[in-house]
């Protein structure tokens, strides 16, 4: 399965988002991964519905939308407005899951599920069927420029064998502080859809179209064992 990059917006530099939006374009990024938090389900706020709707009406890029919030059967209506390609809620969020992703189908959106890092891989066995991919954070939600909790590396082994079980083409995503070296694990564990946040493209001193392509260049790279 190709490798995807995923530009975490929240990561953007928000008062000149077209211009950097102008520039992961050029650069040909995958999809637009976009953080929504609530304050609740994690302890800060990120973007907003209605910021996601005008960034999808303004792009041909798919978005990858993250949905870090208590109860996201409340925020269906929302959801749909936005337009997302993809739409990932957390499996610790709500108690519905397999109704929420069979909701969000309706709309055709490719539904996944995403799980904290100390959420074993056991809890999407019941809901593995309903999903067209999974996200596995790599770091707690909620902030950017967080370390890596390695611990994660085995489970995507683990959920990379239950989403081949589970059909052709699921995808695998991983979420936090993915530079090239961390990305390269987790390529080597089965992920395919790469959010680069804060530790690949968006970093003080490099442009974001030369940081795709280093980061590009450097997931392609040998892995060190
Ligand atoms: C964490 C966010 C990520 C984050 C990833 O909850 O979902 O988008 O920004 O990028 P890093 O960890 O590299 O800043
Ligand atoms: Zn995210």
């Amino acid at each position: 399965m190709p490798v995807k990059i995923a530009p975490s917006l929240m990561c953007a530099n928000l008062l000149e988002l077209r211009q950097n939006i102008a520039e992961l374009e050029r650069a040909q990024v995958d999809l637009f991964h976009i953080d929504v938090m609530d304050g609740h389900f994690v302890p800060n706020l990120a973007l907003s519905f209605d910021l996601a709707e005008q960034i999808a009406r303004s792009t041909k890029i798919p978005l990858d939308l993250h949905l870090m919030v208590d109860r996201p059967e409340d925020f269906v209506e929302s959801v749909r407005r936005v337009g997302a390609a993809y739409v990932s809620f957390h499996i610790e969020s709500t108690a519905n899951p397999i109704r929420l992703a069979r909701t969000l189908k309706t709309s055709g959106i490719q539904v996944g599920a995403a799980l904290n890092p100390s959420t074993p891989a056991d809890a999407l066995t019941y809901l593995i069927d309903e999903l067209d991919y999974v996200l596995l954070m790599t770091v707690e939600p909620g902030y950017a420029g967080q370390k890596f909790i390695p611990q994660v590396l085995g489970k995507i082994k683990q959920v990379r064998q239950m989403l081949d079980a589970a059909g052709p083409g699921r995808a695998l995503e991983v979420d936090g502080n993915l530079n090239a070296e961390w990305a390269r694990q987790c390529i080597a564990q089965g992920a395919s859809i790469l959010v680069a946040g804060s530790s690949s493209l968006f970093r003080k001193g490099t442009d974001l179209y030369t940081a795709c392509l280093d980061f590009r260049a450097g997931i392609n790279q040998e892995l060190h064992q």
